[in-house]
């Protein structure tokens, strides 16, 4: 097996030598893109030429530059900030790698990877410079990986994950997303970047809720738009605090660096041990944001996430209905319910444990993860078998990192929890975070969890949460001379108890969460089956938040929840909460014993309606027209990948008076197949159609594509759900 293993495997190993031979070029090709290194006569590695296409891309430079003496430059060279920093026995600090010798291992059918070994001129580290191709979605992913050949322990001040240089003559457009309590997940920043320092930071510690979402765009030339501008998607694999920075030097020459942000102090390396750094994932176009993403999508789908080939239920679930206010007898009804409604999966979130220190309220209980014997009296147990008896299934809230100093956990064990010696321990939402670093509390975590996805019948959902930042940044397991090391411990030991779960779990469905929102990250992806981006449910803010969250994560990835929010509005319909909702995984978030009749009918409507549409939806392609940042009419559109359906969603959002007849691009379709058009999603009292009832029903996707789509709208919020079928001509 492994001599067959080792056949299949492609690899190059070239020169091996201490006087760095003159080397050739070095190119990764992807179908369509392709990325060439060179070594210069000193022996240093530089990023040649990019390329997508025919486009050429004017990222080049030299990838390890030292801080103070560019490699090969006299007189008054320009001071590049640089990849690495180490500090040595000596407090070395200058990096000087040079090339030593590369591999290109064929690791499987499409998937390439390229590791050039560097060393330093004078300090006993290593370097491997890593980067895979997944060569049929153009997706580049890559890390470095630092190893000390010393004798000494070595600290790591700064190792990028991703670090690059580009000429920014002809102008560097950046696109990112903050988040600042997850609301504002729905702003998208787009601004031309110019000379000095611009430092994008998140300093949660082990989230994104406030400030920027770990993921840019870059576009070259112009803004980054949907179908011409070259540009490229970047997204971090790293759920911890993370720093996009970008400076553009008095040469005009870009210096983009992506890394984790170690406020902790400099991670160390132990003698003959090595750090990796999380991986940075990028995708190239020259035909704008919309190609690159529905790339990037597919290969989530295939490459990164589990279950991507798996269509996600539609849930109902109890917190923003019930908050902690739940027991055995209205989840039952609630339960009962839903199915009513055509929900599949039933959510029980936050309230249902602990006793002593009961969770009526934030303040108490997290950590206790045992049924509330007043409100579950007979455990998750007796619910399973209800939500199984009525088809659905079950799925259960847990915030395993953290917990209430009102606990019996943290009574019990208060060696687990982060604090800082000496100081006063600050709370937020009255909770501390668990010393995740420590393997013990790992199994804690892992067996919590085990506890209730071992039991028949089974849960066959998991809700993870995570409400507060690191705000004591204290590791006792680790102890004073490892704290620079704690971040990377922690998110290694939370992904470690993810990887466990999923893979003794393998049909429980994840949802990462990270209270509130903002979560929408790479490095929690490749564990979950969705995100929950946002508390917002108001659907003023779900179509900017998902529209953000579509430039990077596949609509079956982001749950959409359908509420009342804000606070019951009826300026938005139902229909046009579900429209919404539509766009991504739709579930529900309500308390149904509060639902009146319409709202429940269009429910079921709208419920109805998306399980006809959602495998175009969750498998297929999307193409994003209009902007709801830039115009009252966005729209999107999916089409699934044998080409023979597609979805159509548009919205009316500003304000008008009287009648509003528009239309809306569609794309994707296949120039020569006909296709019908229906609306789908329209409740009974609903008497107005948005299609347009002067249009031709059948057309051409050359025609469809062409004239777009007639739409009428009546009012503010106004939406359309338009389907596309292939179908013979008639004669
Ligand atoms: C924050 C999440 O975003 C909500 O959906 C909910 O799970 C609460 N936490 C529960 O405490």
């Amino acid at each position: 097996m492994k001599k067959c293993k080792f056949l299949l495997t492609l690899t190059l190993l070239i020169a091996s030598t201490a006087t760095f031979a003159k080397v050739d070029d070095i190119t990764l090709k992807s179908a369509e893109s392709a990325i060439v290194y060179s070594i210069n006569d000193a022996g240093a590695l530089y990023l040649k030429k990019v390329t997508n296409k025919s486009t050429i891309f004017p990222m080049s430079g030299q990838l390890f530059p030292s801080q103070y003496r560019p490699l090969g430059y006299s007189g008054n060279g320009v001071r590049y900030e640089g990849a690495l920093t180490i500090d040595g026995e000596n407090k070395e600090t200058v990096i000087e790698l040079k090339y030593q010798s590369h591999t290109l291992t064929t690791e499987r059918d499409g998937v390439e990877l390229l590791t050039i070994t560097l060393l330093d001129s004078s300090y006993p580290i290593t370097v491997k410079y890593n980067t895979r191709v997944y060569k049929n979605y153009n997706v580049f992913e890559q890390w470095t990986q630092v190893i000390n050949n010393s004798n000494n322990i070595i600290e790591l001040p700064r190792v990028d994950a991703m670090y690059w240089q580009a000429n920014a003559t002809g102008g560097v457009f950046l696109e990112w997303y903050p988040s600042k309590q997850a609301g504002e997940f729905g702003k998208r920043i787009q601004e031309k970047l110019s000379y000095g320092k611009k430092s994008l930071e998140c300093r949660d510690g082990i989230r994104h809720k406030e400030g920027p979402q770990p993921e840019m765009v870059i576009g070259f030339g112009d803004y980054p738009n949907e179908d011409s501008t070259p540009c490229m998607l970047v997204a971090f694999g790293w759920s911890g605090s993370s720093k996009f920075s970008y400076e553009i030097n008095s040469d005009n020459q870009l210096e983009t660096s992506i890394s984790v942000l170690n406020h902790y102090g400099a991670p160390k390396v132990k003698v003959g041990e090595s750090l990796d750094t999380p991986p940075v994932y990028s995708i190239l176009s020259s035909n704008g944001k919309g190609e690159a993403s529905r790339y990037l999508h597919r290969w989530v789908r295939s490459e990164l996430m589990p279950a991507g080939d798996q269509i996600r239920p539609i849930d109902n679930n109890s917190w923003e209905g019930c908050f902690m206010n739940v027991n055995e007898e209205s989840v039952t009804r609630m339960m009962k319910d839903s199915k009513e409604l055509g929900i599949e999966l039933y959510v029980l979130d936050d309230g249902w444990f602990a006793d002593k220190y009961a969770r009526n309220k934030d303040i108490s209980g997290l950590g206790d993860w045992f049924e509330n014997p007043k409100k579950l009296p007979n455990g998750i147990e007796a619910l399973v078998k209800v939500a199984n008896k009525e088809g659905l299934e079950f799925g259960l809230w847990f915030e395993p990192e953290m917990v209430n100093p009102e606990s019996e956990l943290a009574k019990n064990h208060p060696n687990w929890l982060m604090t800082m010696p000496n100081k006063e321990i600050s709370l937020q939402r009255t909770q501390l975070t668990l010393d995740v670093a420590n393997p013990e509390v790992q199994d804690f975590m892992f067996e919590t969890i085990d506890k209730y996805l071992s039991k028949k019948p089974s849960i066959k959902f998991i809700k993870w949460d995570v409400n507060a930042n690191i705000n004591n940044p204290y590791s006792p397991y680790l102890g004073d001379k490892y704290q620079g090391n704690m971040l990377y411990e922690y998110m290694n030991g939370y992904y470690s108890v993810l990887e466990r779960l999923t893979t003794k779990y393998p049909n429980v469905f994840f949802q990462t969460c990270s209270s509130g929102g903002g979560r929408s990250d790479f490095g929690a992806l490749k564990y979950s089956h969705t995100h929950w981006i946002s508390d917002n449910t108001a659907p003023n803010h779900r179509i900017v938040a998902q529209w953000n969250a579509s430039i990077f994560i596949p609509a079956m990835a982001t749950t959409a929840h359908v509420t009342h929010a804000p606070r019951n509005s009826v300026a938005f319909r139902p229909k046009y909460r579900f429209d919404i909702s539509m766009m991504a995984q739709l579930g529900m978030e309500v308390d149904t014993r509060k639902c009146d009749t319409e709202y429940l009918n269009a429910a079921k409507t709208g419920i109805e309606a998306y399980k006809s549409v959602r495998d175009i939806v969750q498998l297929g392609d999307l193409y994003r027209h209009q902007n709801p940042f830039d115009s009252e009419i966005p729209s999107l559109n999916f089409v699934s990948q044998d080409k023979t359906r597609c979805l159509l969603l548009a919205y009316q959002t500003g304000e008008i008076n009287g009648i509003l007849r528009t239309s809306s691009k569609i794309d994707g379709l296949d120039p020569k197949k006909n296709y019908k058009v229906t609306e789908i999603n329209l409740p009974e009292q609903d008497s107005h159609p948005r299609l347009d009832s002067q249009t031709a029903v059948i057309k051409s996707g050359t025609e469809w594509m062409g004239s777009g789509v007639p739409l009428v709208y009546s009012r503010q919020f106004d939406s359309a759900a338009i389907l596309f079928t292939e179908v013979e001509k008639p004669k």
